[in-house]
């Protein structure tokens, strides 16, 4: 296979960039003979109230399994956020926050940052929030977003940022699942123009949390919300009755940070757990030496706070490296095409990263919305969440980095904490569409189905062999679900779920999820929850769900779904049953296809064989393989003939 044009490492970057090609393979050197030296030095960019000693004690076997980062040492995140930086740069900007519809915007300098953050901690310990204790956030990126967060790491508390965009079911069920009593959430949201019905969706998952004792409400429109009397406030009113100083709690760099629920292939989803230490170390070092990051330069993650990237690279890396950190409120086109590159111009944006999706709407635009701005100010860009395919990749470098800006596409996951795989941009030529090669320390490794060790160029299932700092410890209250998931399907190793090809220069390219997991505009979908939300409606006897490619989400949702006897597939039904997982998931997870199937083709023991439905759903029919062993062949055929229309 031709992996197309390579982009070289240009001379300047080779020269001044913080990793060129020689640091890093002195750096995969050390890795090798002085781990613990290499180790070492990652962890002390933070800093320690007690400095570690021990520094690495891993083990992936299942009989010994444990993941521990500098164990024995004491910090605070968010003193490491904040703190650490007040005599040096208290005064300069570390959060820019850019709204909805351009017309306001807001500069926190660390000080007020620091500030605010103590208010919001004294206000949590004012409602009972203690060291250990879970408080579920669920905000519009507003700065409210990032000071919640870090108050909680301030006190010691466990955050859970459940992302806006979520259902009062799906809501619900990640505050039962950590036992939060105290939840944070807006009055409403805005993106793109549209309100967003936060605190109605708050009341309406409540009725299902009896344990939650205390909603704080941030003003965000003034729009008029019902609040419940004794258990609803402003945090307007509560800060008033608090001091801007409060201590931070010295934490071991085991503790728990966050957890941040993902979904898997099966079940509900899992809540990751991360850990203090390591995972602020690995945030804060790859948001260095991955976007080659300089003091005083403003930095744009445009993820939300509440997915990974956001957490790592809106908040926690960014702020530990002193960063000014760039949280937008709105969407890649509103109230124009070129909101992007007009906010990089009124801000400077030096460094943008964003997702391969956004791209694609935006490539469909022309380039004239991009032309409009000038974007001098932007010498790196990066992309996340999913592949890029080779032309978006093309278009972000001519159009948007006008040939000028290399691109750093991370691969990483929830999962992963931070960054794992993607080019340096002093030290690797770039391949569109190909995450280039591992971070010094990280290890892959392909396998085949069996687990047999794969070498040289080929494609196979992605594993990682050996821990990094910013590994999640733990599924929250379920350990064994943690092992089970990630180190049984090859022992010893932690699987990622991805499959990844690698050619000849050693190279990675990400093929997409191997799992039932798909990838949805950059959002990962469990596929069986999808499945379990339309059983859910009084219509459907049975669903199968699959990701089919899609231009601009990346890939769609293709419903398979069998009605109940006696029930009539109409055009009403269909738009009944989106409008069903709306509701119970979340807007995102709309179906793009469904198509009533009048049974599903199964094997003679039952189980229904996705690999068939992946095939029709992306109307590759040559490829349907072997059908003779299905119970009923001829479902396959009425599959075929009644397909649906591509969304
Ligand atoms: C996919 C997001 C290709 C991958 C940080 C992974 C990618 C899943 C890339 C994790 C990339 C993420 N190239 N695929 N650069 N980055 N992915 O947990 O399938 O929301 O397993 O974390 O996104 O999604 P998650």
């Amino acid at each position: 296979m031709s992996d197309g044009e390579v982009f070289p490492v240009p001379q300047e970057w080779a020269a001044k960039a913080h990793m060129n090609a020689e640091a890093y393979e002195a750096a995969v050197r050390q890795v090798e003979s002085d781990p613990e030296g290499y180790w070492t030095r990652i962890g002390q960019r933070l800093d320690w109230i007690k400095p570690f000693t021990q520094v690495k004690d891993v083990s992936f076997d299942k009989a010994d399994f444990h993941i521990n980062w500098y164990a024995d040492g004491v910090l605070n995140v968010a003193a490491n956020c904040l703190d650490r930086h007040l005599e040096t740069r208290g005064d300069q900007v570390a959060l820019i926050w850019e709204s909805d519809d351009g017309h306001s915007y807001d500069a926190l300098t660390y000080r007020q940052l620091h500030a605010d953050v103590c208010r919001w901690a004294n206000v949590l310990k004012a409602k009972g929030v203690q060291k250990g204790d879970r408080v579920t956030i669920y905000l519009p990126m507003i700065p409210a977003a990032a000071a919640s967060m870090l108050a909680c790491a301030r006190i010691g508390a466990i955050h859970s940022v459940v992302f806006g965009g979520f259902s009062p079911d799906s809501l619900a069920g990640r505050i039962q699942d950590c036992d939060s009593k105290v939840v944070i959430t807006a009055d409403e949201g805005l993106r793109g123009g549209r309100v967003v019905p936060l605190k109605l969706n708050v009341d309406e998952a409540l009725k299902t949390c009896p344990g939650v004792t205390n909603v704080i409400v941030v003003k965000r429109t003034g729009g008029d919300v019902p609040m419940t009397a004794g258990r609803d406030e402003y945090f307007s009113d509560l800060k008033k009755t608090v001091s801007a100083e409060c201590p931070a709690e010295p934490m071991g760099a085991e503790d728990p940070l966050f957890i941040l629920y993902t979904s898997g292939s099966t079940g509900k989803p899992k809540g990751v757990l991360h850990t203090t230490g390591g995972y602020l170390a690995w945030a804060s070092w790859t948001h260095e030496v991955v976007f080659d990051y300089r003091p005083g330069e403003v930095f744009w993650c445009t993820a939300d706070v509440g997915w990974v990237t956001g957490h790592s690279y809106v908040v926690y890396g960014p702020l530990a490296n002193g960063a000014t950190s760039l949280m937008f409120e709105g969407v890649p086109n509103y109230p124009t095409t070129s909101r992007f590159w007009e906010v990089c111009d009124k801000h400077k944006v030096e460094i943008f990263y964003t997702a391969p999706t956004a791209l694609r709407a935006l490539m469909r635009e022309g380039d004239e919305p991009v032309k409009r701005a000038s974007r001098k100010s932007i010498r790196l860009l990066g992309t996340v969440g999913e592949p890029i395919n080779p032309e978006a990749w093309l278009w972000y470098h001519r159009v948007v980095g006008e040939e000028r800006c290399p691109i750093v596409d991370t691969w990483w996951q929830t999962e992963t904490g931070a960054c794992l795989m993607t080019p340096l941009p002093g030290a690797h030529a770039l391949k569109p569409g190909s995450c280039a090669k591992p971070l010094p320390g990280v290890k892959p490794q392909l396998v085949d189905a069996e687990g047999l060790v794969l070498d040289g160029a080929i494609n196979g299932n992605l594993c990682i062999t050996d821990s990094w700092p910013g590994q999640m410890r733990t599924v929250y209250g379920d350990h064994q679900r943690f092992i089970d998931t990630y180190f049984s399907t090859y022992p010893g190793k932690y699987f990622t779920g991805d499959g990844a090809r690698r050619d000849a220069d050693g190279y990675y390219w990400i093929t997409g999820r191997v799992d039932d997991v798909i990838n949805v505009s950059g959002h990962r979908l469990g596929t069986a929850e999808i499945e379990s939300a339309l059983v859910g409606h009084h219509a459907v006897a049975e669903a199968a769900v699959v990701g089919y490619p899609h231009d601009i989400k990346g890939q769609g949702i293709y419903c398979y779904v069998t009605l109940k006897v006696g029930v009539e597939a109409t055009e009403a039904l269909l738009a009944d049953l989106r409008g069903h997982v709306r509701h119970e998931i979340g807007p995102f997870a709309a179906p793009d296809v469904i198509q009533f199937a009048p049974g599903l083709p199964k094997t003679r023991s039952g189980k229904i064989m996705r690999r068939i439905l992946r095939k029709i759903a992306e109307d590759d029919l040559g490829n349907l393989g072997d059908t003779s062993t299905l119970a009923e062949p001829a479902v396959v055929d009425d599959l075929v003939k009644n397909r649906a229309g591509r969304g």
